[in-house]
């Protein structure tokens, strides 16, 4: 059966690895993001459909609602990244705008778009977290582990309804905008280094784990925490 599956900043890395994945098995897929040339592109590459929706923002968000249907399968709440890169320092007042970037960008974006299509969702919800959330940095660390708490909300409130709600958290994955061309040579190695496997994350293993996510394999996983860094966070 055709299901349809939203993934917010679906443009470009992660987003988009995930949209094409889905629309692999001919699903209709829905991407959001705000620059709309990119996101038009990447819509028109994967035969998914673009909606121009800044996550951050209410009246973006219901319009977008606008433009869904009535049931929508699978939300990935992907949509975010670490808004302190380029930001200056300094003072109180910075400090606090800097925070609640990253709070909007990572937490506020999925609050928003879930609570929005709950009424309408039937199988799963995703929320792309980060190792950053279980060891920093700064607000972006903490804006993914509050995430992670308000994903539990997701999985108790939806769980009845046979809705999981789950983290897909990566580790440094490669070929996305992320770090916006600040990564160092060395700072790369460093990630690498830190991995079991000694290879870099790529898009299609946080998709794979996504599209796993939505399957009928995982209608009893919900309300985890599901880490895919190659063992640089291990867990027991
Ligand atoms: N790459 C990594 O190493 C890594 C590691 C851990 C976690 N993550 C997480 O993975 C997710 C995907 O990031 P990525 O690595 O694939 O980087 P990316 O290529 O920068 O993808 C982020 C996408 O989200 C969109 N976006 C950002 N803010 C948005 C908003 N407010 N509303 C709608 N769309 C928005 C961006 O497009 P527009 O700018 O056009 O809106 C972009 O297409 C993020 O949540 C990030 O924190 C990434």
């Amino acid at each position: 059966m055709t299901r349809t599956i939203v993934v917010t900043g679906g443009s470009t890395g992660i987003g988009r690895a995930t949209a094409e994945l889905f629309r692999r098995d001919g699903d209709d897929v829905v991407i959001t993001g705000r620059r709309e040339d990119v996101l038009a592109k990447t819509a028109a590459d994967l035969g998914a459909r673009g909606v121009v929706c800044d996550a951050t923002d209410p009246e973006q968000v219901e319009r977008l609602l606008g433009e869904l249907p009535a049931q929508v399968d699978v939300l990935v709440n992907n949509a975010g990244g670490n808004t302190n890169f380029g930001r200056p320092d300094g003072g109180l007042a910075q400090l606090k705008a800097n925070w609640i970037a990253n709070l909007e960008a990572n937490l506020l974006s999925a609050v928003l778009t879930t609570t929005a299509l709950a009424p309408r969702l039937s199988t799963a919800v995703v929320h792309i977290g980060s190792i950053a959330g279980a060891r920093g940095p700064g607000s972006y660390g903490a804006s993914k582990a509050a995430l992670a708490m308000y994903s539990l909300d997701v999985a108790a409130e939806l769980g009845p309804r046979g809705i999981t709600s789950n983290v897909v958290a990566p580790g440094f994955t490669a070929d996305t905008e992320f770090f916006q061309g600040r990564l160092t040579g060395e700072r790369r190695a460093q990630l690498l280094e830190a991995t079991m496997t000694k290879r870099e994350g790529t898009v299609s293993d946080i998709a794979g784990t996504i599209h796993f996510l939505a399957s009928p394999a995982a209608r009893h996983l919900t309300g985890q925490v599901l880490h895919v860094n190659g063992g640089a966070l291990p867990t027991r």
